[in-house]
């Protein structure tokens, strides 16, 4: 076995630690060093979107980098995105519009819309179709996971005018 290396991650809001191999990549790290096994894996070759998570503020697919890659990065997880006890808009509008079957697509999914969102905060249907077709599902003919993004896109501005930002 190679030397362990350590890797330190800002994950969820909370500093986190751990000793890994050179060769370990992120996905691994984050499910079976860290516990966050929301965080799916497919492909394993950066085709299927199960494992996108958001990295320094930019969705990415873990399964593509090496857990060493990302020392000292700030990453968000599916397990950090519901706040206070409470589902964010995107994870109640995929519960209400039936965007998810079996759920292994799901993180994946999440993290995606919350990136794209960010950047077009009030999508057309053919930009939501486009801003997560780098995610492979296999259930849901879409059709619920495209309406589920564009109702959390509606909550989440309806959010932002009573913020006034
Ligand atoms: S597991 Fe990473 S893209 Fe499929
Ligand atoms: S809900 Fe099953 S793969 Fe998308």
């Amino acid at each position: 076995m190679s030397d362990l290396v350590t890797v330190r991650l800002r994950v969820n809001g909370i500093e986190r630690e751990g000793r890994c191999e050179p060769r370990k990549l992120l996905v691994d790290f984050l499910r079976e060093d860290l516990g966050l096994t929301g965080t799916h894996v497919g492909c394993e070759h950066g085709i299927c979107g199960a494992c996108t998570i958001v990295l320094n503020g930019e969705a990415a697919r873990s399964c593509i980098m090496l857990a060493v890659q990302a020392d000292g990065s700030e990453i968000l997880t599916v397990e950090g995105l519901m706040q206070n006890g409470k589902l964010h808009p995107l994870q109640e509008a995929f519960r209400e519009h039936h965007g998810l079957q079996c759920g292994f697509c799901t993180p994946g999914m999440l993290m995606t819309a919350l990136d794209f969102l960010k950047t077009n905060p009030s999508p057309t249907e053919a930009e939501v179709r486009e801003g997560i077709s780098a995610v492979l599902c296999r259930c849901t003919g879409y059709q619920g996971i495209v309406n589920a993004v564009q109702a959390a896109a509606r909550t989440l501005g309806a959010a932002r005018a009573d913020r006034g930002t």
